[in-house]
């Protein structure tokens, strides 16, 4: 039995986890699910939309699968309780849930469908993005109404960590290369020391090649030429962007799965937002969703699952016959949703 939690989120995350949760159970392994409560749902039951209680849940399930949660513009500044009383200031709710967890890499990777990406059918990137750090630290004041300004946090420790945890994705996974991303001529000291320690942990992996390329750079390159990528190393603001743009050249941002990892606990969540312009409409796109479960199973021990779900997602999109607007089509979140479940069952029965 699985132990797994289940963030629902708000926005389009009900529709898109009830999806996920649908084709992990077509699997026909056993979970249970533990609801956790957050944002309205938490503030309702304990007074904070990301209380202690909360966190505790996360942390005693080890492992959770998350829909998106809509954060407010200019208003999205949180304070979490730590044990001793003191508290935290985080950007947003996503931020807290990570760093409250000291979840510090977000792997994202961002593939391209047969019959559906156009010309980057063939685009298969892993943005490794350092999530707990940079310009969304929270180190931001305002100065009067005349001005404000932010700290861009990066620090040894991190850059390090996530580094060697992209080199290590690379080898395991077979991977061609690793790419830092980062504006060092500009942020000399910042995006600088970033850079320099991706190039230090890339002497202890002599077998993996390792470039890197600025930001803006690498944006022109991704849509130009996106073989020139395969694992990318960068900070939190430009893996967020560069997420969104991968997602769009695959073809929808519901496309684009993702998950959030640290040492001692994980959540699974889509590269995309809680979508509030198609909320509620029963057509959002669940697909990165379904491969964040996917990438879940393998890393929980269930690779032959995951592959399943995987080629069953393909199989279905590539097919061009059930796909939601985002896509070109007409079909709904739970049509699509069906048709990957019905796949996946006949490809598993095959197996046996
Ligand atoms: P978004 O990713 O929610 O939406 C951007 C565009 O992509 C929209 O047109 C949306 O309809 C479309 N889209 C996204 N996911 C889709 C899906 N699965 N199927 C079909 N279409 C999809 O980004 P936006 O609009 O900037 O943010 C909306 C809200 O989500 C904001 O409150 C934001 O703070 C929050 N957000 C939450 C995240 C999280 O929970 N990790 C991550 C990013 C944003």
């Amino acid at each position: 039995m699985l132990k797994i939690g289940v963030i629902e989120g708000n926005g389009i995350g009900p529709e898109v986890t009830k999806a996920a949760l649908d084709v992990l159970e077509a699997t026909g392994l056993s979970f249970e699910w533990i609801p956790i409560p957050t944002a309205q749902q938490s503030l309702e039951r304990y007074g904070h939309p990301l209380a202690p209680e909360v966190i505790q849940l996360i942390k005693d399930v080890k492992v959770s699968i998350k829909g998106p949660l809509i954060v407010e513009k200019q208003a999205g500044r949180i304070n979490c309780v730590q044990p001793d009383g003191s508290e935290i200031t985080y950007p947003s709710i996503n931020n807290a849930i990570r760093r409250e967890l000291q979840l510090f890499v977000a792997p994202r990777p961002i593939r391209g469908f047969k019959g559906i990406s156009g010309p980057f059918e063939k685009l298969d990137v892993v943005i490794m993005r350092e999530i707990t750090e940079d310009v969304y630290s929270a180190l931001e004041h305002k100065i009067g109404d005349y001005a404000a300004e932010a700290i861009k946090l990066t620090t040894r420790e991190a850059v390090v960590r996530v580094a060697r945890f992209s080199f290590e994705y690379a080898r395991k996974h077979k991977r061609k290369k690793v790419t830092c991303v980062h504006k060092a001529n500009a942020l000399s000291y910042t995006d600088g020391l970033f850079l320099q320690c991706c190039r230090e942990v890339a002497l202890e992996y002599p077998d993996i090649p390792f470039d890197d390329f600025m930001v803006d750079a690498a944006c022109y390159f991704m849509v130009k030429d996106p073989s020139k990528f395969d694992v990318i190393v960068t900070s939190n603001q430009y893996g967020d962007i560069l997420s969104d743009l991968a997602g769009g050249l695959a073809g929808s941002l519901g496309l684009a799965p993702g998950a959030n990892i640290g040492e001692n606990y994980a959540v699974y969540e889509a590269s995309h937002g809680a979508a509030p312009d198609i909320a509620g409409k029963g057509i959002a796109n669940p697909i990165a969703l379904v491969l964040s479960g996917a990438e879940m199973l393998s890393n929980l021990g269930y690779p032959k699952e995951g592959k399943a779900i995987v080629e069953a997602t393909h199989e279905v999109v590539s097919s061009g016959k059930t796909l939601t607007p985002d896509l070109g089509g007409t079909a709904s979140t739970t049509e699509l949703t069906s048709a990957i479940v019905q796949t996946l069952k006949t490809k598993l029965q095959a197996t046996i």
